[in-house]
């Protein structure tokens, strides 16, 4: 069966993800200095967010014609003024085709909201240009306690038949071998890897801004404002119990991530 993500909207905040700016560019960071490519002509930034990583791509192909494509206007109009010289459209990756072959497909943090990677991945892949990368990175972290504390939260609560299965929104990544299968047939080359970061962060309050930036949004935007912040407050009490503090008061979050390079044949 494939995994496929039901169409529930995810309203994005600019500022509220903008709050843990660095933490979030470091992995896009990390994606980008494996990609083998000395130039690009066109690079795409898929799910660009404010900008952030597509910054990146246009500090490291500056001949480039860059694109960040996302769905949410917010994010769109943060992109903008963040960079006003890029062309940034409002695209869903699901349905998106470019006009010219891509060099580079980049996508930090963004697959992982769109369904059915088993036709994704090898569509993209197709698009790139002969000798094209295909970058991607995504959160694995279904199975932390900041994720599986917000299924336990909506489950538990009077709440639970409005959230509803808000879990099923993001995708649930597929083994690494899987992507591996997928690209291999028509890749020169392929690197995949999988890191966790570990971020002190002040507080369990300072975890559930992070996650309300993104993966919490699915879960709270049905409910009321009255609900919303009863719902906080409980995630919050069993954050902290997940997350007891260092003996610096601060909470260690660990983040696992997955990465996937791969280089088109020529
Ligand atoms: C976690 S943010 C990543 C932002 C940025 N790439 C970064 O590296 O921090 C995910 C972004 O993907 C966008 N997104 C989610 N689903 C999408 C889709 N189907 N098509 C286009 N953009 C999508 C969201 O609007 C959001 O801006």
């Amino acid at each position: 069966m494939p995994n496929i993500v039901p169409n529930i909207v995810v309203d994005w905040n600019s500022h509220l993800y903008r709050q843990f700016e660095d933490e979030r560019t470091r992995p896009a960071r990390d994606l980008l200095a494996r990609i083998d490519l000395e130039t690009a002509s066109l690079a795409v930034d898929l799910g660009c967010g404010p900008g952030n990583s597509t910054e990146l791509l246009v500090t490291r192909f500056p001949q480039a014609t860059v694109i960040g494509l996302d769905t949410s206007e917010d994010m769109l109009k943060s992109a903008r003024a963040r960079l006003p010289g890029c062309r940034f459209e409002k695209a869903d990756i699901a349905a998106w085709h470019p006009g010219k072959s891509p060099d580079l497909i980049y996508a930090n943090a963004s697959l992982q909201w769109v369904g059915d990677h088993e036709r994704l991945m090898p569509r993209l892949f197709s698009e790139l240009a002969p000798g094209g990368v295909l970058a991607f990175q995504m959160p694995d972290n279904r199975e932390e306690p900041s994720h599986r504390l917000m299924r336990e939260t909506a489950a538990e609560g009077p709440w639970s038949q409005i959230i509803g299965d808000a879990a099923a929104v993001r995708l649930k990544v597929l083994p690494l071998a899987a992507y591996y299968d997928m690209l291999a047939p028509g890749a020169a080359a392929i690197e995949i890897w999988r890191t966790t970061y570990h971020h002190p962060m002040p507080s369990a309050a300072a975890i559930v801004n992070w996650v309300r930036g993104t993966g919490l949004r699915p879960f709270i935007d049905p409910l009321s404002e009255a609900q919303q912040a009863a719902f906080l407050s409980d995630y919050e009490k069993r954050i902290g119990q997940a997350y007891p503090p260092h003996p610096d008061g601060r909470l260690i979050l660990a983040f696992p991530r997955i990465f996937l390079v791969a280089r088109r044949k020529t």
